[in-house]
């Protein structure tokens, strides 16, 4: 039998911390998983100062590739500083040599880059691999959206699923107790036969077997996919729940997997909008209370949206039963950096960009692009004056209304 071999495609503040979590379970499942890992990063040059651990005076002045302090230190030393990472994480700055024969990819940077990193990745993959986006973010083209887990399958020709959750790298980092959502549903491609793989700590999995390889499935709006997704191999184990629970789940990261990509996908997304919001109405200095209203609005267009635009697939309660919808609203208007910056920017007078140029050394926001680009897509549809939050806050980003028009842009879904 072959063994996954598993890559994680980013290295920012939450890649490195998934990446971290898959190392960790890789060396622990080594009987499904390769051991290695490995990570694509971004290269940077990196000059460290007297205050770093690694500081060497040799090195005075010269400044170091980020990829070769990771593999020497076992750190991420700009996007997840202080946290160790598993010897078995390699860093590479090459993305097609760090997806060379992975079963399993696993997508982790900021959305504005996922277009060009994907079609740098075509036919460098394998052509049964499958993918599971993190990417908290939607992709808009003129009137069209999708969801980044089925633009990347459709890119790459895998099936891709979705993680998203409550999930502030930070904590996660240093393992603090979280929980999250995987949405996993690929097309029957693979027949399963009962097969239990002796010792997997989950339970006992299935095998799969080849049947049909090109059969048609149906995308997240009930289309017929333009995927033509290979089976995997047999002398895989197979990539279904539970396997991709075994990689994903650790004591201080519990992982509920689920079906509903849509929703999952969408509630990552949408939320960094309504976090937005929270920052602008707390950096007014309005409290729990205005951020509470905001937050309920906010949650009542993610579930309008979901049904509206995704109504085929996606389920309302993964909104407000899931990790992926109402706890991650919650974490991120509490102590995500949409909510941070725009509190910032709102307190110092200035915009929500210039505080992320100079507070966030380098990590990047997703919250003030998917305002735009959702509002985008809701002007396309004539549907913007449904979705008055939403509007609020590209608004209020865009300087056409300010914080204190809030209670009167939302009067409608606030008052009777
Ligand atoms: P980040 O905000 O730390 O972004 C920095 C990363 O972007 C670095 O790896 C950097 O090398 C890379 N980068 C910069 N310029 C680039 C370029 N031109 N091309 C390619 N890469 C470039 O990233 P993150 O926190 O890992 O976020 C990744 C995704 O995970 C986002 O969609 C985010 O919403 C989501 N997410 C983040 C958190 C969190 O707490 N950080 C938690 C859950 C989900
Ligand atoms: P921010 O990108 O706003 O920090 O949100 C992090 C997150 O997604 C928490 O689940």
């Amino acid at each position: 039998t072959r063994k996954h071999k598993v890559t994680v495609v980013g290295s920012g503040n939450w890649g490195s911390t998934i990446a971290k979590i898959v190392a960790e379970n890789a060396k622990e499942h080594s009987h499904i998983f390769e051991e290695q890992v490995q990570m694509w990063v971004y290269e940077e040059d990196i000059t460290l100062t007297k205050d770093s651990p690694y500081y060497d005076a040799n090195l005075e002045g010269k400044s170091q590739k980020l990829t070769d302090i990771i593999n020497t230190h076992h750190e991420n030393v700009k996007y997840l500083p202080n946290i160790k990472l598993p010897s078995n994480l390699i860093a590479n700055p090459s993305v097609e040599d760090a997806v060379r024969d992975s079963s399993i990819l696993i997508f982790n940077l900021p959305h504005q880059f996922i277009g060009r990193i994907s079609k740098q990745l075509q036919g460098h993959i394998l052509p049964y691999a499958r993918g599971i986006s993190c990417i908290k973010g939607v992709n808009v083209t003129a009137s069209e959206i999708s969801l980044f887990s089925e633009w990347i399958g459709e890119g790459l020709g895998i099936y891709c699923g979705a993680l998203s959750g409550a999930n502030i790298a930070n904590e996660i980092a240093a393992e603090k107790w979280s929980e999250t959502t995987i949405a996993y549903d690929p097309p029957n491609v693979d027949s399963r036969v009962p097969s239990p793989i002796s010792g997997s700590p989950m339970g006992s999995h299935v095998n799969l077997t080849v049947t049909d390889t090109d059969a048609p499935h149906k995308d997240v709006l009930g289309r017929v996919s333009k995927i033509k997704l290979k089976a995997l191999p047999e002398e895989y184990p197979p990539l279904d729940h539970l396997t991709f629970k075994t990689l994903f789940h650790r004591p201080y990261f519990h992982v509920r997997v689920v079906d509903d990509v849509a929703g999952v996908s969408l509630g990552g997304a949408l939320k960094n909008i309504v976090a937005l919001a929270a920052g602008f109405v707390e950096g007014r200095g309005w409290g729990d209370n205005a951020k509470a209203a905001v937050m309920r609005v906010g949650l009542l267009e993610m579930v309008k949206f979901g049904q509206e635009f995704f109504g085929q697939t996606v389920r309302p309660g993964t909104f407000t039963e899931e990790s992926a919808g109402v706890a991650d609203l919650i974490t991120s208007c509490s102590g995500g950096r949409n909510f941070r910056c725009a509190k910032m920017a709102i307190e110092r007078g200035v915009s929500v960009e210039e505080v992320e140029k100079t507070e966030l050394n380098g990590q990047k926001l997703q919250g003030t692009s998917t305002a735009k680009e959702v509002s985008d897509f809701l002007t396309c549809k004539g549907k913007v004056n449904d979705y008055p939050l939403f509007k609020a806050v590209i608004d209020i980003l865009e300087g056409r209304n300010t914080v204190d028009d809030i209670p009167n842009l939302l009067s409608r879904n606030v008052d009777n």
